[in-house]
């Protein structure tokens, strides 16, 4: 019988969580999921590596079964009004199972101070785990180059995509990468304490990652600025809850001042490679916006 895993990955059937599976198992390296249902994590339970464990953060028993036995867990919510509380349940758990190192997907500028209320709860989780005691890495990424897979019908049907944003510029990063880090940090040593600032190579306007997108997919796609009200009216039309809505467009505010332009080095401090450029993301995703 194999020995029991020794990583915990939260979040595992999510965006950055699938990705993070598949490096982990390409990597022969063991690890239990938590998952809110085996039953529709089916295509997980067939990854080589993967052990389903049923949990949901809004139970503190279940957090608490799949924890055991855990070294290091990886922790990951989607951004909810509950995810500073599941979150903080979570770390306690942890804390609670005797887990020795959180490696939070938090985001870029987490700051307990911010305008922007999904910054200010990573920072409140951040500052929890931090007093925990525990061994800790951040992982603060940018805007996610996959977050443009919301505007797939958009992009084929009117070749649009649409922002708040104006022509301020964002390195924003792909979560392949975010991935990559997560893995290297649950099985390497060296990253204890750590704050990794996530981004891609370069900071580029919306404009500029419409003329790349259209290079990829070999046709004109523009990039349309509209308001913060009518980007929380179209958030609310595709059925985002209204505090998402609203946090979307805090985001877009920061991101328009040009708080999320700079370059960091965090992909290449903790993986030692370059991260994915924008076209590298386009030419991958081509398909997917033809
Ligand atoms: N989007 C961006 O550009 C951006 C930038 C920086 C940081 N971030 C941060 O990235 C995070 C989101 O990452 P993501 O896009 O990979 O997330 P995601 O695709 O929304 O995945 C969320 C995961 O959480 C699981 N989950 C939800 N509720 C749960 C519960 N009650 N108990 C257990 N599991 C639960 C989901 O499982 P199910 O399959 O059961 O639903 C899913 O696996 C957020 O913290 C956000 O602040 C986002």
């Amino acid at each position: 019988m194999s020995p029991s895993p020794k990583i915990l990955i939260t979040g595992a059937t999510g965006n950055i969580g699938t990705e993070l599976t598949k490096y982990l198992s390409e990597k022969g390296i063991a690890f239990r999921a938590m998952v809110r249902s085996v039953e529709k994590a089916k295509d997980l339970a067939t990854v080589p590596g993967a052990e389903l464990f049923e949990g949901d953060f809004n139970n503190p028993e279940t957090i608490e079964r799949a924890l055991n036995g855990i070294e290091r867990a990886f922790l990951l919510t989607n951004s909810s009004e509950e995810a500073e509380q599941q979150q903080a349940r979570f770390v306690e758990s942890a804390n609670r199972a005797g887990v020795k190192h959180i490696v939070k997907l938090s985001q870029w500028a987490a700051d307990a101070n911010s305008p922007v209320r999904f910054l200010r709860y990573h920072a409140v989780v951040e500052n929890l785990i931090k007093n925990s005691g525990m061994a800790y890495t951040f992982l603060r990424p940018n805007l996610f180059m996959q977050g443009l897979q919301g505007f797939r019908d958009t992009i084929i049907k009117q070749n649009q995509f649409f922002g708040a944003i104006g022509d301020a510029r964002i390195s924003m990063i792909d979560i392949r990468d975010i991935a990559a880090v997560a893995g290297e940090v649950l099985t390497g040593s060296g990253h204890e304490q750590k704050i990794y600032n996530l981004t891609g190579p370069e900071s580029l306007t919306h404009t500029e990652i419409a003329e790349k997108l259209s290079n990829a997919v070999g046709r004109k796609i523009q990039f349309v600025d509209i308001s913060p009200d009518t980007l929380k009216n179209v958030l609310l039309s595709v059925g985002f809850p209204e505090w998402q809505a609203e946090g979307l467009v805090e985001d877009y505010a920061h991101y328009k001042l040009g708080e999320a332009s700079e370059v960091q080095s965090g992909v290449k401090d903790a993986t030692s490679f370059e991260p994915r450029s924008f076209d590298w993301f386009a030419m991958d995703y081509a398909g997917f916006f033809s």
